[in-house]
């Protein structure tokens, strides 16, 4: 299992913005949707391409294009959801699954409560959207759903990771069998608190998002 920590100064200004408490909804909406292209970039690095030419007005060039099966987005509901657009903005080719997982407040244990995902991901990349990972539950979860339905390869885009939720991914995937694991972050923060909260974090993305429930 891979992590990368995107090191760049704009993915460290939005993110320090998205932190802040002051940061009201259209702006947070607007600021998670740049990062997640920022992060984009970086998680998609190692997508498979195949080669291919081109007739340029001048002349033959070779190129490369994105390989078939399509890749698959995965946005967990419901804080994924805003991670959405900025990721298909990069890959608009992308097929979309859905899955739904809540966490209960006291035990911190995640549910899933919807699955919308292709039953064959034979060969398929396959990227994952949560924008925290904080004990990791949720992610390790998500990631055994698509290696069960034999995904080629999973990289999770998260805006903040801590260190708990790492380790755990770390350890259920820590290599390439079965299946590769890649996390892309803004950042690694220190640790989570006694209620699961990323710390210092950026509270409850879902409802900075999308408004409390
Ligand atoms: N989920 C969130 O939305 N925030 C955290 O800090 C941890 C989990």
């Amino acid at each position: 299992m891979q992590t990368l920590v995107a090191d760049h100064p704009l993915v460290a200004h939005k993110l320090t913005a998205l932190r802040d408490v002051n940061t009201e909804t259209p702006t947070f909406r607007r600021l998670a949707d740049e990062l997640v292209t920022l992060l984009a970039y970086e998680a998609t690095r190692y997508i498979k391409v195949e080669p291919v030419s081109v007739t340029t007005p001048v002349a033959e060039a070779t190129g490369v294009r994105l390989s078939r099966p399509a890749p698959l987005v995965v946005p967990v509901l419901r804080a994924g959801i805003g991670m959405l657009d900025g990721m298909i903005r990069l890959l608009p080719t992308a097929d979309v699954g859905f899955v739904g997982l809540a966490r209960d407040e006291e035990s911190l244990v995640a549910a899933t409560y919807a699955n919308r995902l292709p039953a064959n991901l034979a060969g398929r990349d396959v990227f994952v959207l949560d924008p925290m990972l904080a004990t990791g539950g949720t992610l390790e979860t998500v990631i055994t759903m698509l290696s069960q339905r034999d995904a080629a390869s999973v990289t999770a885009v998260c805006l903040l990771a801590a260190p708990e939720g790492i380790d755990r991914i770390k350890a259920t995937f820590p290599g390439d069998e079965p299946l590769p694991v890649r996390v892309v972050t803004a950042a690694m923060d220190e640790r989570l608190n006694e209620r699961g909260y990323i710390v210092p974090g950026l509270g409850d993305a879902g409802d900075r998002l999308f408004g409390e429930i």
